[in-house]
């Protein structure tokens, strides 16, 4: 299919009916407690978690990050510590106890870890990572890479599952929007499975214009406003600063721009 991934199929009727019926599918999981409703096996998972985590390793890896490792709790990133990599650790939106470098996509610019690897845990994202490892591929989202996620989506040869990291198990708006973006922008090429992924199209359709006033009701903006990072949400709702892709490779989040 040649066409520009926003625009509808063209063709007869019984030509856009094998078309539909050949198409990958692409599906959305709302919240880590809900992947047990999903079957990753063959497929490319995308994680989505807009504030912050998805932001913050797209940040840093775009500013010379040499690869984050995704771990479960703040003692498995000492533990990579022993190891060379830079402890990061955010609990409840903030740089966890002990530790002097969270999920802050701000703190990634500087290209003050260029050349490093971060071992990182946070609440919701990097617990999405690790619950994500059946999957054939594992890769970052989020709206400050969202073109290049496509492209890379288009070249996939199977299904995918975006999934949303949420909160604590809850659903999340900001990041549902965002899967809502990945299938607007994919649903000509992809066959959009079951209700969740209809209903963060629509959701998407109705705020893709207002995206921050949108986001402005949600609990984790308001969790994050509350602790004077506005500016880190505005950064993070912005579309397409970067064309990098984070990839799991052998346990650890690099960029690919291919
Ligand atoms: C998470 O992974 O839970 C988030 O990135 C939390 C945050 O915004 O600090």
């Amino acid at each position: 299919m040649d066409q520009h991934p926003w625009e509808e199929p063209q063709g007869s009727g019984s030509e856009i009916a094998f078309c539909l019926m050949s198409r990958r599918s692409i599906e959305v999981c709302l919240s880590p407690l809900l992947h047990g409703c999903h079957d990753f096996s063959g497929k490319c998972v995308v994680i989505i978690d807009v504030l912050r985590a998805s932001s913050a390793v797209i940040t840093g890896l775009s500013h010379g990050v040499s690869a984050f490792r995704p771990v479960a709790e703040p003692d498995d990133a000492m533990y990579w510590a022993t190891r060379g990599y830079i402890p990061a650790a955010e609990r409840g939106g903030q740089v966890a106890e002990g530790f002097r470098l969270g999920n802050s996509p701000f703190s990634y610019r500087e290209g003050r870890w260029a050349g490093q690897k971060i071992a990182l845990t946070t609440t919701n994202g990097t617990r999405a990572v690790l619950l994500s490892l059946s999957a054939e591929k594992v890769m970052i989202g989020g709206f400050l890479n969202q073109l290049a996620v496509v492209h890379q989506l288009l070249k996939f040869p199977g299904d995918v599952v975006l999934f949303c990291a949420g909160w604590k198990g809850q659903f999340s708006l900001e990041d549902t929007l965002c899967a809502g973006g990945f299938i607007a922008a994919l649903s000509g090429y992809f066959q959009v499975s079951g209700d969740p992924a209809v209903a963060a199209l629509a959701l998407y359709k109705q705020h893709e214009h207002g995206l921050e006033q949108a986001v402005s009701g949600s609990s984790h903006y308001l969790r994050l406003a509350s602790k004077g990072l506005a500016d880190e949400i505005a950064f993070c709702l912005k579309r397409d600063l970067f064309n990098i892709v984070p990839v799991l490779m052998e346990g650890e989040l690099v960029a690919r721009s291919d």
